[in-house]
């Protein structure tokens, strides 16, 4: 599936020129992300606070508030300091299921100019193998894109 993720970049940098802080910044990255990919059921954000992942700004189902990082996709994303895509969630042990209809996900760490993991960015599917190669580019290349721009306040 193709998706142009050059015009997602340039209106994440949209927002941004307007206010870079990252509570308006990520959530309208999350409604932009949500309503613009297809066959999504929750795209969002998680924050590090106090050594832990909690619930950023996101679309979708209410979602679990704390992730310890090491647990689920998200926290063993932000410990390992990578992208993790995962195919089908029922195949990753200890993945959490803030929503049963979430098939597969992609999760990718967001850093601060210090290289500091500040958050993730999460995004699920009800369907089987959503995200393709071309997908994680796309979207690694937005969060790189992120980093550049957002202020953490
Ligand atoms: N799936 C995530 C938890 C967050 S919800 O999907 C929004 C995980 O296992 O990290």
């Amino acid at each position: 599936m193709h998706f142009d993720y050059e015009t997602l970049a340039r209106q994440l940098v949209g927002f941004a020129e307007t206010d870079s802080h990252y509570i308006p910044l990520l959530a309208n990255a999350s409604a932009l992300l949500y309503h613009s990919m297809e066959d999504l059921n929750w795209a969002g954000f998680y924050l590090m606070r106090d050594g832990r992942l909690v619930l950023g700004p996101f679309q979708g189902q209410p979602a679990c508030i704390h992730i310890p990082v090491g647990k689920g996709v998200c926290g063993t994303a932000a410990l390992e300091n990578k992208t993790i895509c995962v195919d089908n969630v029922h195949s990753f042990e200890g993945h959490i299921a803030c929503d049963s209809r979430s098939l597969s996900e992609i999760v990718i760490p967001l850093h601060d100019a210090e290289g500091k993991i500040r958050g993730v960015l999460d995004i699920d599917s009800p369907l089987e193998g959503r995200f393709s190669g071309a997908d994680q580019a796309g979207l690694e290349q937005c969060a790189r894109l992120l980093e550049t721009v957002i202020s953490w306040g």
